[in-house]
């Protein structure tokens, strides 16, 4: 890495193993378990971003559509969306690997909204975020709609 890609990187990836005190008695990892997770990458994403401390301010949509088991790898890809003043969209992509199976599903996607804030505990604005291909610039226009929504029914 050199010292201009350190600054303001716009992507995290994370990978886990899953291990049974993160599951039930059926195998199954707790949803409870992949919630804090979930909030740990998008802290680590938005925060890396930002060079700041970060706190969350709201969740999208989390569902648990299929379960994740046992010695399961989870991979969490986190990418920052969109930028305002002082907040930033990241959204989270869930990809659960059967590892023996060679087998990888789409477990799960969710957005988390995050506020950067100073040690003293106030907003501070957020670096804009740099569109620099297609991928970015559809996800920055759609995370554009689901703030206005979020923003109607706050
Ligand atoms: C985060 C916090 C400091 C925001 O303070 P605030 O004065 O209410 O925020 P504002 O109304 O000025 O909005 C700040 C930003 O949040 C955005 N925002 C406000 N409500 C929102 C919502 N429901 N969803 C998404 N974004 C929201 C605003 O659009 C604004 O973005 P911008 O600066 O990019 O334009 C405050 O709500 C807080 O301390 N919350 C607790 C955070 C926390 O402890 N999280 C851990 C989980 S419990």
């Amino acid at each position: 890495m050199t010292d201009s890609d350190n600054i303001q990187q716009p992507c995290t990836e994370m990978i886990i193993l899953v291990t049974p005190e993160m599951a039930n008695f059926s195998g199954r990892m707790h949803g409870g378990e992949l919630l804090k997770i979930l909030d740990r990458v998008a802290y680590t994403c938005a925060s890396r971003y930002c060079g700041a401390y970060v706190v969350t301010i709201s969740v999208d949509k989390v569902t648990f559509k299929q379960p994740i088991f046992i010695g399961e790898l989870v991979t969490f890809l986190a990418s920052v969306n969109y930028t305002g003043k002082t907040s930033l969209e990241v959204g989270i992509k869930v990809i659960a690997e059967d590892i023996k199976k060679r087998m990888v599903r789409h477990s799960n996607t969710s957005y988390f909204t995050m506020i950067a804030m100073d040690e003293e505990g106030n907003k501070v604005k957020v670096p804009p975020l740099i569109i620099k291909n297609d991928v970015q610039k559809d996800r920055f226009e759609k995370a554009k709609m689901r703030r206005l929504k979020r923003l109607e029914t706050n």
